[in-house]
């Protein structure tokens, strides 16, 4: 078998940012491009793991060694994870669309049928780390806290009240704006669990991922592997 930290251990790792159809052609989306879960997925193939990635739209290659589960929409990333909810170890690492177009378009529409000032209605999608924290689990579920706070004890207030809400073990909590957090960008974490922050890492993403591979490697060390 694989050596490592995390050897004989199964992590699921969302990335990418979700898709939603307002017909057949148009979608409303987001600029995630899922450079941070892509280096999850290889910092935890790195350190042992199977590795299964579920991908939304990615900007960037999948890593080798990592299985891709290729969706486009937050109904198709959820089925995906929820399909993959007893794994080891679950990262939600996806911008996940709050807002699908409500009655999207089988046919594509035209400006015939839209005329001269459309509206495009939204309705709430499903929170699927929110969903997943509610399933029955003995694996490690690590949701993302993307904030624009820009006072640093607000911001870890604002990351420390994310995690209670949603239920996960952990929250990676970073800052973004116009220009911080997307991209292949130096980016900084903090790692926080329920007591507080855990971890503190700067750097390009590869090594950001590593420190946060390293923390969940941790807190699974001391559980036995299937
Ligand atoms: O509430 P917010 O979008 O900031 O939460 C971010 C975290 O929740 C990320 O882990 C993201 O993948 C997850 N999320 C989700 N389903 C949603 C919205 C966010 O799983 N509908």
């Amino acid at each position: 078998g694989r050596s490592g930290a995390l050897a004989g251990r199964s992590v699921v790792v969302s990335a990418g940012g979700t898709r939603e159809p307002i017909d057949p052609v148009r979608f409303v989306g987001n600029r995630s491009s899922g450079a941070m879960g892509v280096a999850l997925a290889s910092a935890a193939r790195a350190a042992g793991a199977t590795v299964t990635l579920v991908g939304a739209n990615l900007h960037v290659p999948a890593p080798a060694g990592v299985e891709l589960v290729e969706v486009e929409t937050t109904a198709q990333l959820r089925e995906a994870m929820l399909e993959r909810a007893s794994a080891d170890v679950v990262v939600m690492a996806a911008a996940v669309a709050d807002y699908r177009v409500r009655g999207a378009a089988d046919e594509k529409r035209s400006k015939e049928s839209w005329g001269d000032a459309p509206t495009i209605e939204l309705e709430l999608n499903p929170d699927i780390l929110a969903e997943l924290a509610g399933l029955p689990r003995d694996g490690l579920l690590v949701g993302f806290g993307a904030e624009t706070e820009a006072d640093d004890a607000a911001l870890v207030e604002r990351g420390r009240a994310k995690l209670a809400r949603k239920g996960a073990d952990l929250l990676v909590l970073n800052r973004v704006g116009h220009d911080e957090g997307f991209g292949p960008v130096e980016t900084r974490v903090r790692v926080l669990d329920a007591d507080g922050v855990v971890a503190d890492a700067s750097g390009a993403k590869a090594s950001v991922a590593r420190a946060i591979i390293d923390c969940v490697a941790q807190r699974l060390a001391g559980t036995t592997s299937l």
